[in-house]
Order: C-alpha cells, then sequence, then structure tokens
C-alpha cells in the first residue's frame, strides 16, 4: 500500500479495478452512467491518479479541483479531446491514451458500416421488422458495390491503415489524406484534402478530434464529394452532421454511417430522420477482448507513473 489515493470514474471491464486495489485507496464510480460533473470535481480532489473517460472533462478547473498530488490522468480511450493537454503539461501531470488495442475493433467496425450504408442494411432490416410487404424484386434496395469503387481514407493512422488493410481484401483502391504524405504505404495514395473529397465514393473518416479537424467536413466541403458518394464517420465532431443530413436529404449523397456523434448521447435530430443513415452508438471499440485491454493499458500507465516510470502511452500537447 503505498497511500496513493485514485479515482476511476465509471465501471470497467472484469478484473480491471482489481489490479489497483491491493496497492491502492481506489474511489470507484461503479456506474456505467458517467459521473456528474459536481461529482467528479468533489471525487477527485486530492487524487493522485484519476482513470477517465472521454465523457469526464479534464480542464484547468479539474485539475484545480484535483490540487498538486494529481500525477496522471490516465484516458480510457484514444481519444484525447476531452482533456486540456497544455493546462495538465503546464502543472506537470501526465496524460495517457489507449492506443493501438482498440485498432482492431474499431477498423472492423467501420467495415461493418461501410457495409451496412453501402447495401442498405439498416433500412432493409427496417423494412422487414415493420411488416410492411417485401419482395425480390430487380429494382429493390439496390446499393453500391465495394469491389473497384475508389475508398478515401481521411486520417491514415493506426486505425485508418487498419481500415485500408481490410479495404483491400474487398479490392477497393485507397487514397487518403494527412497532413504528410506517409513514406510507408506505397499502396495507398495521398491526396490534399480537396481532392481526396472530390474522389472518394465512399469516404472513411477517421482522423482524430483536435483543434484543426472540428467541423472540418462543412457543407462546402461535403459539397465536393461526388455524386451518390457514401460517408462513413467513426470521429465525433468533424463531420458538420445537419450538412450531413441536408446531402442526404437532396440526394447528394447516397448514404452515410456515424459512429461517434458531436453531443453525445444525443444525436442530431436532422439525421435520425435520414433512411439513408445508419446510427450506432459509439461503439467503435466495444469488444469484450478490447474493452478488457483499454482497462488494462490505463491501469499499466497508473502504474508505471506513480512508480516513478515512464507511462506506456503519453499524450503530449500537439
Ligand atoms: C473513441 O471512442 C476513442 O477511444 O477515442
Amino acid at each position: 500500500m503505498t497511500g496513493h489515493a485514485l479515482l476511476v470514474t465509471r465501471r470497467l471491464a472484469p478484473g480491471v479495478v482489481d489490479r489497483l486495489l491491493p496497492s491502492f485507496s481506489v474511489t470507484l464510480h461503479d456506474d456505467d452512467a458517467p459521473m456528474p460533473r459536481a461529482d467528479l470535481l468533489a471525487a477527485v480532489r486530492g487524487r493522485a491518479a484519476a482513470l477517465t473517460t472521454l465523457d469526464d472533462v479534464v480542464d484547468a478547473d479539474f485539475l484545480d479541483a484535483a490540487g498538486p498530488d494529481l500525477r496522471i490522468v490516465a484516458n480510457h480511450a484514444v481519444g484525447t479531446h476531452n482533456i486540456d493537454l497544455a493546462a495538465c503539461a503546464a502543472r506537470g501531470v501526465v496524460v495517457t491514451n489507449t492506443p493501438g488495442v482498440l485498432t482492431a475493433a474499431t477498423a472492423d467496425l467501420a467495415m461493418a458500416l461501410l457495409l451496412a450504408a453501402t447495401r442498405r442494411l439498416g433500412e432493409g432490416e427496417r423494412w422487414v421488422r415493420s411488416g410492411k410487404p417485401w419482395g425480390w424484386a430487380p429494382n429493390f434496395l439496390l446499393g453500391v458495390e465495394l469491389s473497384g469503387t475508389p475508398l478515401g481514407i481521411l486520417g491514415l493512422g493506426r486505425i485508418g491503415r487498419a481500415v485500408a488493410r481490410r479495404a483491400r481484401a474487398f479490392d477497393m483502391p485507397i487514397s487518403y489524406h494527412n497532413r504528410t504524405p506517409l513514406t510507408d504505404e506505397p499502396d495507398a495514395r495521398w491526396l490534399p484534402l480537396d481532392d481526396l473529397l472530390a474522389t472518394a465514393q465512399v469516404l472513411v473518416v477517421s482522423c482524430p478530434l483536435n483543434d484543426r479537424t472540428r467541423g472540418l467536413l462543412d457543407a462546402a466541403r461535403l459539397a465536393l464529394m461526388p455524386a451518390g458518394a457514401v460517408l462513413i464517420s467513426i470521429t465525433a465532431g468533424v463531420v458538420d452532421e445537419p450538412a450531413l443530413a441536408d446531402a442526404l436529404d437532396r440526394g447528394a449523397l447516397f448514404a452515410a454511417a456515424v459512429d461517434n456523434h458531436a453531443n453525445e448521447p444525443e444525436v442530431a435530430p436532422e439525421l435520425l430522420r435520414q433512411e439513408r443513415a445508419v446510427l450506432t452508438p459509439h461503439l467503435g471499440s466495444a469488444t469484450v477482448r478490447t474493452r478488457q485491454a483499454m482497462g488494462n493499458l490505463a491501469v499499466d500507465n497508473i502504474l508505471a507513473v506513480l512508480a516513478g516510470e515512464a507511462p506506456l502511452s503519453a499524450v503530449r500537447p500537439a
């Protein structure tokens, strides 16, 4: 027992928090819902470590409430848009995330969405369940075929690359946009953003949300996409959701799928009205194996930092 006091803001995968119990005094918010803000600020006081989720805003108020003992904020996500990285750095608080362990699950989900949107699975499923009459017909619920269809990936990071690997098995030619072209992806063509948008018949948005990408795909940029294109978003806040709904409404886009939403758990009402939008509740990393690995990586980061060692996956301000 080191005497360190820790806060874990959410119920985690089985066994994860147990790893902390022998050595630390742990306050666990043992609930599937996020901590109300006032409870969070009260509970973090005097903690040496906080294991947080994307719903916990870690800003100057949080850091003030925590006080000088706080050494690490271990975010249970690859994203860190809930955290003021500069404020943490200024106070010497280490921030870590959970990269790598969720890559495969998230890329699988992107492919599931890509197939669901292009082959109209949501519409078809709703149709069958509704009891509305249906029957096979040459023109019934026709979709877009993946083979030979140009795929654009906005953000060829770990997850984007894993999507590209999967999409190659579907014979999709791949282009991407990152701030700088990669030298080790010879089978994917780098394009400037506007050119990527203009040529991708299917676009996967997999870049991180940050000050550069927030709202990047606004109405004007969505208008660059080819007629009948399909947009898959696995990053919240990059795509302007009402503008996306409008493009679907006008038939400018064929279909879309959105897993992460700008204002979760709210979903843009404009999108809810769109038959051609596949809408899922932030399921990217939602597999048993991945959630276990994310929890364990967050705990490993806490154990390392409180032992005076280097964290496994630190995040620094850009
Ligand atoms: C999103 O779910 C993330 O892990 O950042």
